[in-house]
């Protein structure tokens, strides 16, 4: 009921403004330093324009599409984001649910503070993104314990070899290692419904909340140091990780990060199934290039190979930019995690829901029936 006010997925963002804390609130908001690839995003999108047909037959629509192998309802999915449970009650299951119910996925994410076998099994989802250390002999355990949780699509980020500047967390007082600052008590106090009903439930259910995913059995604490060492084992990850990677896991391999078509073009030769363009949602480095700038050269140095995009879609026009541009399939991030935030799988549901007939109505206004006829007709400009 009190859904039906929300129309865009713009509308959660400024729900979950309200409800959260500014710590939490500004962590999923933010970029890095100057936010100029945060920026990137969306300007990358609006800078697409479409050209209309007009009275055609439209009235056999579908946005269905196929993604290695498995059939989507939706040509979009929920992008892997960590710490989902500190902004959602059950954050990471309810995405991967509300998202297999939708006819698409949810990534859960590596630093995600839910044991992963049970996002296996609530969620339904197969996908699972990866932080691994560049540490051969503590990859081969944690490839084990997702296959044993019936994971069958792997997604190794690689623009995480450090931890990004983000200022903004700092100064809103959420920082890792987590420390529980006055003006973080404060925040709490006087965010009763978040404090309460999300953290305190979640706490209640849970336990102290802790990276149950980073490494094969138990990750660090959210308090403890072992956190940023956990991050800096990373910067000597590389290519002959992926290589040891894909000789040992059967299913999907996909490399998220990519801008570069030469990395796109290692990333195939490494036999991975896909690769994924993205700035991080403009969180990494600042000033890199949008995941929709990197599309034009990386479709045409990987015809071959699926090509997801995220970074910054939020309305059925972009996920058809994206498509029509020469993407398989596409991300969405943060709308669907404030909509977790505010009104759990039932606002992730209403949020795909909206996205989806945003898609269908304006394939009807473009012309197109399908999206293979969008991709052959190119109705684009820009
Ligand atoms: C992320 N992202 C991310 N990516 C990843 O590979 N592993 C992760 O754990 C996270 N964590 C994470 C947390 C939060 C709060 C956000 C907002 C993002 C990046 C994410 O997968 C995706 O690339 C971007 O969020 C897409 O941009 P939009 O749709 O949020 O603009």
């Amino acid at each position: 009921r009190h859904l039906r006010s929300v129309l865009s997925l713009e509308d959660f963002e400024r729900r979950a403004r309200r409800k959260l804390p500014l710590a939490i609130f500004g962590y999923v908001s933010g970029g890095v330093e100057r936010n100029a690839s945060l920026n990137a995003n969306r300007a990358a999108l609006d800078a697409i324009s479409f050209t209309p047909r007009v009275l055609r037959d439209v009235s056999v629509r579908s946005q269905a599409l196929n993604l290695l192998g498995h059939s989507y309802k939706l040509p979009f999915a929920i992008a892997p984001m960590g710490f989902s449970a500190l902004a959602a009650y059950d954050g990471d299951v309810a995405l991967a649910r509300a998202a297999t119910r939708m006819g698409s996925f949810a990534i859960c994410s590596a630093a995600s503070l839910t044991p992963l076998e049970r996002v296996a099994t609530e969620g339904q989802s197969g996908w699972f993104q990866c932080y691994i250390p560049g540490d051969q002999s503590r990859i081969a355990p944690l490839l084990e314990r997702l296959l044993k949780a019936g994971f069958d699509t792997l997604v190794v980020t690689g623009d995480v070899p450090v931890a990004a500047n983000r200022e903004n967390n700092a100064r809103n007082g959420f920082d890792a290692p987590f420390r529980v600052t006055p003006q973080l008590i404060w925040q709490g106090i006087t965010h009763p419904r978040w404090t309460i009903g999300t953290l305190g439930r979640e706490m209640w259910s849970r336990g102290m909340p802790h990276f149950a995913n980073m490494e094969a059995v138990r990750g660090p604490p959210l308090f403890s140091r072992d956190l940023v060492r956990s991050t800096i084992a990373r910067d000597r990850l590389g290519w002959p990780d992926i290589d040891y990677i894909r000789a040992r896991w059967p299913g999907k391999l996909l490399v998220k990060g990519i801008l570069h078509p030469d990395d796109a073009i290692r990333a195939r030769n490494a036999g991975c199934d896909g690769v994924i363009l993205s700035n991080h949602g403009g969180r990494q480095l600042d000033g890199a290039i949008s995941g929709m700038q990197a599309l034009p050269a990386v479709r045409a140095a990987v015809p071959d190979m699926a090509v997801i995009v995220d970074g910054g879609i939020r309305r059925g026009t972009d996920v058809l930019k994206a498509l029509v541009m020469g993407a398989d399939f596409t991300l969405v991030g943060r709308p669907f995690l404030y909509a977790a935030a505010t009104d759990g799988v039932a606002g992730i549901c209403h949020a795909m829901k909206l996205l989806a007939e945003e898609v269908d109505r304006d394939m009807a206004l473009l012309g197109v029936n399908s999206i293979d006829q969008l991709r052959a007709e190119r109705p684009v400009s820009g």
